[in-house]
C-alpha cells in the first residue's frame, strides 16, 4: 500500500512531457524556449554580459492588419506589445525572462502606445553608468515620426525605463543598430533621408543620446536592417534593400574606419533562394564568446500577413579574403 501510494505521488509530481533540448540551429523552424513556446523575439539584438546571452526582441502577437496609412505599400502591423527578453548559455536554449519594455495601454499619445511602432530594440551595457541601455526604432503608425528612442535598466533582464525618442542629429530614423566598439565607444546606424542614406551616429559617453557627430554613408543607395561586427581591425557591414516585408537581395560592405570611406560587396549569402536573403532579412550579427572569428548572422523571415508567426534565420557566418560569406544551412550546431 505504501509502495502504491509512493509511486502514485512520484507519478504525479513528474511533469507529463519532458521538452527535449535544443541541439542544433534549424533555421525557419519554430524555435521553442525552455518552456516549450516559441521564441517571440523579432528584430531583435544580442548581449553578451556576465558569461550569459541576452536576446531581445519585438514581441509580435496577435491579429495582422493593415491600416489604411500604409495599404500602399504592403505596411501590415500587429499592435505593439512590447519587447521581450530571453537569457541562454549555448544560444540553443533560451529562458523567457518577460516583457521587458510593456506598450502603453491607455495613453495614445504616448510613444510607446499599442497603437505606434516600436521596431529593432538593441542593448549595449555601458561599463562606467553600469547601465543596460536600449535603443530602437519608434515611430507612428504610418512610419512618418521617424524617431530613434531610448530606454534604460539597472539588470539586463529589466524592466527597462522609457527615456524618450528623437531623430538623431535633426535626421530622420527607422531601421537602425547599435554597434559597440572595443574602445567602449558606441555607434547608432539608422536609416535616414526617408531612407535613402545610412547614417552612423556616435552616442555619447552614457550612449543615451547622439554626441553631435555623426556620418552619411553609402548615399542613396536606399538600405534598411543595418548589422555591424568587427574582426581584426576591420568593419563590416549587413543591410537590405527597401521592400517593406517583402524579401530581398542582401546588401554587405567592408571599412577599414567605422566612418569609411565603406566599400560594398554584394549579397553576402549563399545557397538556395540566395537572391531573397532566404526570404530573410538582417537583424543582427553576434561575435560568439570566447571564439574569435565565429560570429553568427540573425536574420528575420517575416510573415506579412500572419505577422506572429514571423521565423529567425540563425546561419553561421564565414569570413572570406574579400569580405563574409553567410551559406544557407538546414541545420547545424556551433564548432565547440
Ligand atoms: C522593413 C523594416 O526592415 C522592418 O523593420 C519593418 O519596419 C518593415 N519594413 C515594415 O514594413
Amino acid at each position: 500500500m505504501k509502495i502504491l501510494l509512493s509511486l502514485t505521488l512520484a507519478a504525479a509530481l513528474t511533469p507529463c512531457v519532458l521538452r527535449a533540448a535544443n541541439t542544433e540551429f534549424k533555421p525557419g523552424e519554430i524555435w521553442t524556449d525552455t518552456s516549450g513556446a516559441p521564441i517571440n523575439a523579432h528584430g531583435g539584438g544580442l548581449l553578451y554580459h556576465d558569461q550569459t546571452y541576452y536576446w531581445y526582441g519585438e514581441i509580435k502577437t496577435g491579429k495582422t492588419w493593415s491600416p489604411k496609412s500604409n495599404s500602399g505599400w504592403g505596411g501590415t502591423r500587429v499592435d505593439v506589445v512590447g519587447i521581450s527578453c530571453y537569457s541562454s548559455k549555448d544560444l540553443l536554449n533560451w529562458k523567457h525572462e518577460g516583457n521587458v519594455l510593456p506598450a502603453v495601454q491607455d495613453d495614445p499619445q504616448h510613444e510607446l502606445h499599442k497603437s505606434k511602432v516600436v521596431e529593432r530594440p538593441k542593448v549595449i551595457y555601458n561599463k562606467a553608468t553600469k547601465k543596460f541601455v536600449m535603443w530602437m526604432h519608434i515611430d507612428s503608425e504610418d512610419y512618418q515620426l521617424a524617431h530613434a528612442g531610448v530606454a534604460v535598466s539597472d539588470q539586463p533582464t529589466g524592466p527597462f525605463q522609457y527615456l524618450g525618442s528623437c531623430r538623431p542629429d535633426g535626421a530622420m530614423s527607422r531601421d537602425m543598430t547599435v554597434f559597440q566598439d572595443d574602445d567602449g565607444k558606441a555607434y547608432l546606424f539608422h536609416s535616414s533621408e526617408d531612407n535613402k542614406t545610412m547614417h552612423i551616429a556616435l552616442l555619447s559617453d552614457d550612449y543615451l543620446k547622439p554626441s553631435g557627430k555623426f556620418a552619411r554613408v553609402f548615399e542613396g543607395r536606399s538600405m534598411e536592417a543595418p548589422a555591424v561586427f568587427k574582426h581584426q581591425g576591420r568593419y563590416y557591414f549587413m543591410a537590405s534593400d527597401c521592400t517593406g516585408w517583402a524579401p530581398n537581395a542582401a546588401r554587405s560592405a567592408v571599412a577599414d574606419s567605422i566612418w569609411g570611406p565603406w566599400r560594398e560587396l554584394g549579397n553576402p549569402c549563399r545557397g538556395p533562394d540566395a537572391a531573397l536573403t532566404f526570404h530573410g532579412q538582417s537583424s543582427y550579427i553576434l561575435p560568439v564568446a570566447g571564439q574569435p572569428g565565429t560570429f553568427i548572422c540573425y536574420l528575420d523571415r517575416w510573415k506579412q500577413f500572419d505577422l506572429q508567426d514571423s521565423r529567425y534565420l540563425w546561419l553561421p557566418l564565414q569570413l572570406t579574403a574579400a569580405g563574409f560569406e553567410v551559406p544557407w544551412k538546414d541545420s547545424w550546431k556551433l564548432a565547440k
